[in-house]
């Protein structure tokens, strides 16, 4: 990656610089029958349909089989991917087929670890959609797997492969930041959507829905559309808002930080204060998390989205600002050496003055202005039309074909998934929620 030549000064409020992407973006090239990847989608949702057109728009790879638990999603499927496909509700005749080379896993979260091991164990290399796992065993069982059987996993957390990302872990090595101490990020919204009320589609019924299947190892509850259309809410096949938006920002911050490992200890703090509709899952939630020298602070709000989504990272040198997705701001702290003002009020006028002036003496004008500060302020923008879905996808594509390792794969898909863990295990508990790495577990 490296900062395009277009740059275009603002004002004196900095510069905006437009990042160049290391992978291409997707550009049509040949692509020798020999590399044609072929895959089946299990799980064809809202985003296992993203999911399945972002792949194949990468160029020599082709779809042969869906599987999903709602006779609509099969329709849906091969509506996007425009093509008459292999269709089942029983995913494993998928992993029986010889001729497929990946999946992509877009099941809700209780059912990934059980798809991710059975196509690892069969042979298949998995993009397994974000957060990895529902219970905290779930990761390790599937890095080993993925070991065992010699599986590319990439998780589909896709701010890990973002050019914005990696334009802000490179501010952060460079030492722009000083050290970083503090670091906050949210995602907040404000509507029935945002809150997941998703509308239930008019032939969902028992007959069109395997609901012994999506129950899977979840409790035995009678058939429940708002359960499998809003499941969301739902503790038993997901994990709230860590496991739909936390992780993304933890994506991000893991990123830009080259953090490691899972936090050392989560405090959350929330409630489910307004969209009571049987839902266990609270609709604000504020954590904050330890990491060795670092306090993070991550919080979801669905019931105010004047803040929109954001990450900052507090550095003794400088700030980085993310507003969204697409864009990272550098900005300075003015570090420039000042004489002491405030506490020196409370002397005599005499040491008071010899101070200042001793002071003066010592610190020649200082080399570096007021605007000279300002005008370090620098945004860093991913050009028009980046797509960090399909760039992500395209590093999972590469991997497949020349075996190595993915972005984020299955290892690095764990730690977050475990932050995301902490956080509902300190809600729910309302405790502390400490990582005791030796036992592999949350401890209070
Ligand atoms: N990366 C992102 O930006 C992003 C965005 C949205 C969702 N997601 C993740 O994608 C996953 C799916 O979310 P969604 O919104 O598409 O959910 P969804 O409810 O729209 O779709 C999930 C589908 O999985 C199917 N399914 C469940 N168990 C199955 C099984 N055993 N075999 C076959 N099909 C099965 C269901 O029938 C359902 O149609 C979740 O893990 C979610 O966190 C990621």
């Amino acid at each position: 990656m490296r900062v395009g030549a277009g740059a275009a000064a603002i004002g004196s409020a900095g510069k905006v610089m437009f990042l160049e992407p290391a992978r291409a973006m997707a550009s049509p090239r040949p692509v020798p029958p020999s590399d044609r990847l072929r895959f089946a989608s299990i799980g064809t949702g809202v985003r296992g349909c993203e999911d399945l057109q972002t792949a194949l728009r990468a160029p020599g790879v082709e779809m042969v089989a869906v599987s999903d638990l709602w006779d609509g999603r099969l329709v849906a499927a091969q509506e996007h991917a425009n093509k008459k496909l292999d269709t089942t509700k029983e995913y494993r005749r998928i992993l029986d087929r010889k001729d497929i080379d990946f999946v992509i896993v877009a099941t809700m979260d209780h059912w990934h670890a059980k798809i991710v091991e059975d196509a690892c164990a069969a042979g298949k290399d998995v993009y397994c959609e974000k957060p990895m796992t529902h219970k905290v065993p779930e990761g390790f069982r599937i890095i080993e797997a993925a070991q065992k059987y010699n599986r590319m996993i990439q998780v589909g957390s896709q701010r890990r492969s973002s050019v914005v990302f990696a334009k802000a872990k490179e501010i952060h090595d460079s030492g722009a930041l000083g050290q970083v101490t503090a670091v906050e990020g949210w995602i907040d919204r404000n509507s029935p959507s945002g809150a997941w009320v998703y509308p239930i589609p008019p032939d969902a019924n028992p007959q069109t829905i395997d609901w012994q299947t999506f129950l899977g190892d979840a409790p035995k509850v009678p058939f429940n559309l708002k359960r499998f259309f809003r499941w969301r809410g739902y503790s038993d096949y997901g994990e709230g808002l860590p496991g739909d938006l936390f992780v993304h920002i933890l994506t991000g911050i893991y990123t830009a930080l080259g953090l490691e490992g899972p936090p050392q200890k989560a405090v959350s703090g929330g409630g489910l204060y307004r969209w009571k509709d049987g839902r266990d899952e609270p609709d604000l939630l504020w954590t904050l998390y330890t990491f060795p020298g670092l306090t993070v602070s991550v919080r979801c709000n669905l019931n105010n989205n004047s803040q929109g989504g954001g990450t900052r990272v507090y550095g003794t040198k400088g700030t980085l600002v993310f507003d969204d997705e697409t864009s990272v701001t550098f900005i300075p702290q003015d570090t420039r050496p000042r004489p002491e003002d405030y506490s020196v009020g409370g002397w005599p006028k005499k040491l008071r003055e010899e101070y200042w002036a001793k002071w003066k003496q010592e610190h020649p004008a200082p080399p570096v202005t007021s605007l000279k500060v300002v005008e370090q302020v620098q945004t860093y923008r991913a050009p028009d039309h980046y797509d960090e879905d399909l760039v992500h996808m395209e590093n999972f594509l590469n991997a497949v074909r020349t075996r190595t390792p993915c972005d984020e794969g299955p290892v690095f898909g764990n730690w977050t998934a475990i932050a995301c863990h902490m956080a509902n295990y300190s809600y729910f508990n309302k405790s502390v929620a400490n990582w005791d790495a030796a036992a592999r577990a949350i401890k209070g």
